[in-house]
């Protein structure tokens, strides 16, 4: 009937008021998600664990400024499948960067949801290899160094 409200229509409009409460609710700011996605391994320090897990305090920012650096940042396991979607990730990975990149990341250009979502699907297998090859390049020199 016109002019009266349908009460199906009332639960699916309350519906969605709570699914959109919950979803706002589940959206953590970047240092929450450091928190609770990467601090148990790379403590808040960023120092890491001795031995087991890398420091990421100032490295960071020597790898984000190597060829390769930026992919391999977004493809390491722990980053690659952390339990956040693209775009909480690539607002992880800027934080991050800004928090313990040093001052030569500063200026570091935004890590985009998109290219976040593309890179993680192919998480690195062979970290200590893909590690070796970024540092094989002499960024500084901007040649590669001799194998
Ligand atoms: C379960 C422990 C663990 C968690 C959780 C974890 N990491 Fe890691 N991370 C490691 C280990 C171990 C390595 C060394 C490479 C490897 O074996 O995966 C590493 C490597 C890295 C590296 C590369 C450092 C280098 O010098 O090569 C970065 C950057 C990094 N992690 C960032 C993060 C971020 C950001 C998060 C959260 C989204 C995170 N990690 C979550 C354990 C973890």
């Amino acid at each position: 009937m016109a002019g009266r409200t349908d009460p199906r229509r009332v639960a699916l409009l309350a519906g969605a008021l709570l699914w959109a409460v919950a979803s706002e609710a589940r959206a953590f700011p970047a240092a929450t998600n450091y928190a609770t996605q990467c601090q148990g391994c790379h403590r808040a320090s960023g120092e890491g664990t001795a031995d087991i897990v890398p420091r990421i305090d100032g490295t960071i920012g020597e790898i984000l400024a190597r060829p390769g650096g930026r992919e391999y940042l977004i493809r390491v396991p722990g980053v690659a499948q952390a339990q956040l979607d693209d775009r909480e990730l690539a607002t992880l990975l800027d934080w991050v960067v800004q928090r313990f990149g040093g001052p030569t990341a500063a200026d570091a250009a935004a890590f985009l949801p998109e290219e976040v979502g593309r890179l993680r699907r192919a998480p690195l297998i062979d970290v200590t290899a893909a590690r070796a090859r970024l540092f094989a390049t002499d960024v500084r020199a901007g040649v590669a160094a001799p194998r």
